[in-house]
């Protein structure tokens, strides 16, 4: 038999409200920050991620869906969104019909990484991208948005973390800091913390192996390093903060596992779903733009892993939904008149109600079993002595009152259900 490939998974139509009710917070939230929804390509020139994202990061080095086309061309599906969002404004030209550009996006991703919980090789992100700006308060407001989000989603066991990065030149200082105090303890540090000393050694901080963790205790700190303009930049970004009353503490040690950050970077933990516990990470990339070729175009941004939320969500029974409902099951008390049925339930779905009847000859009782199934509002039944009085029984399935009505009469039929 053919399964669905390692680490992806098929959302099941029960499953469909919950996501329903996430993308509609989603897009309510965005939309009243007034951005706006751009849809990009499953897939793209690897060429594009590779130098964004960084060729010695984890998901550039390995964890790409790459292929070569048949045209020839190295393609691959989105890793992430911030490379293929930039890729389009420069493109288009945007930034010149608008000189700020706020967009968001709800997108399937893929990277090939080891499912666990929490971790798929395809999974969905929403996010947000501004680009155009350098205003801390922007910074902000990606923060606030996401905080926002998650907690109209009724998330409490959240943590925001924030960092800044600051400027490539301070960090390069900063790097030879770090290094020089690492040296010390190169031996003791994992293979792989070797390997990042020489390639991208600010990823050691994101090690989760014991030795590491503890020589990275002591390590010194970008922040205690940043050139006074990134310090001042992000005292701003925690004022609006402090404005918008969202608590948040300050993470030294955050680094993030891409290398276009430039100033703040920021996650939003979750305490509720075990290893995988970043629910959303972002941050500012004031030079992307111009690394791929746009002009000199500052940006900032986040992205949301959905199936994580969704977790969170589950483990902390923040939301409920209601049970989707139709409005009419139509119960054929006799097989010849199913005909009819149908045709008075295509009737009825033509005048906006959810209307379902029997497919399958089933008795009376079991076509009742299937309209309490369905959570009918209302059971029609189609009998030949009430057709033959050109009449329908309406039964209210919630008070259990029965009606007759007029066959012709279906406004009423809508009138009353509609007024439900
Ligand atoms: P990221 O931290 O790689 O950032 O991913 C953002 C979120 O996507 C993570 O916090 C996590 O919730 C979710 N996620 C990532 N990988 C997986 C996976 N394999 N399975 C399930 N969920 C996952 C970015 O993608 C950046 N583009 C964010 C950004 C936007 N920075 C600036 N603008």
């Amino acid at each position: 038999m053919i399964k669905a490939i390692t680490g992806t998974r098929d959302i099941l139509p029960q499953d469909i409200p919950k996501w329903k009710y996430l993308e509609n917070i989603v897009n309510g939230i965005f939309s009243k920050f007034n951005y706006k929804e751009i849809r990009t390509p499953i897939f793209e020139e690897t060429a594009l991620f590779a130098r964004s994202i960084g060729e010695t990061t984890d998901i550039v080095s390995k964890e790409m869906y790459s292929f070569i086309d048949r045209g020839g061309t190295s393609v691959t599906l989105k890793p992430e969104m911030t490379a293929a969002v930039v890729r389009a404004l420069i493109e288009h030209s945007l930034e010149k019909k608008q000189s700020l550009n706020k967009f968001f996006y709800i997108s399937p991703m893929f990277r090939q990484e080891r499912p666990q919980a929490g971790r798929f090789r395809q999974f969905h992100q929403f996010g947000a991208e501004v680009l155009g700006s350098n205003d801390p308060l922007l910074d902000a407001e990606i923060i606030i948005m996401a905080y926002d989000i998650l907690s109209s989603l009724g998330l409490k066991k959240i943590v925001v973390k924030i960092n800044s990065l600051g400027v490539p030149e301070s960090r390069e200082k900063y790097k030879l800091i770090l290094a020089e105090y690492l040296k010390k303890y190169h031996d003791k540090l994992s293979a792989q913390s070797k390997k990042r000393f020489d390639s991208n050694i600010l990823r050691i901080f994101d090690s989760k192996e014991n030795q590491d963790q503890k020589i990275m205790e002591h390590a010194p700190l970008l922040i205690e390093h940043l050139d006074d303009e990134s310090l001042e930049h992000f005292e701003k970004v925690k004022v609006a903060l402090l404005g918008a009353n969202i608590p948040f503490e300050i993470d030294a040690k955050l680094v993030r596992g891409l290398d276009y950050y430039t100033h703040t970077t920021f996650e939003i933990v979750s305490r509720s779903v075990g290893s995988q516990s970043a629910l959303c990470g972002g941050g500012r990339y004031n030079l992307l733009v111009k690394e791929l070729g746009g002009g000199d175009i500052p940006g900032i941004g986040f992205a949301a892993g959905m199936e994580r939320i969704l977790l969170a969500c589950e483990n902390e029974k923040s939301f409920s939904v209601k049970e989707e409902e139709i409005d009419i099951y139509i119960v054929t008390l006799e097989k010849e008149l199913i005909q009819k049925a149908y045709q008075f339930a295509v009737n009825l779905r033509r005048s906006g109600l959810i209307v379902d009847l029997d497919y399958l000859s089933r008795s009376v009782k079991a076509q009742m079993r299937e309209a309490n199934k369905a959570s009918a509002k209302f059971v029609i039944f189609f009998g030949g002595n009430e057709l033959n009085q050109k009449e329908i029984v309406m039964k209210d399935m919630k008070t259990g009152v029965q009606v007759n009505i007029k066959f012709d009469d279906v406004d009423k039929i809508i009138f009353t259900i509609k007024g439900r």
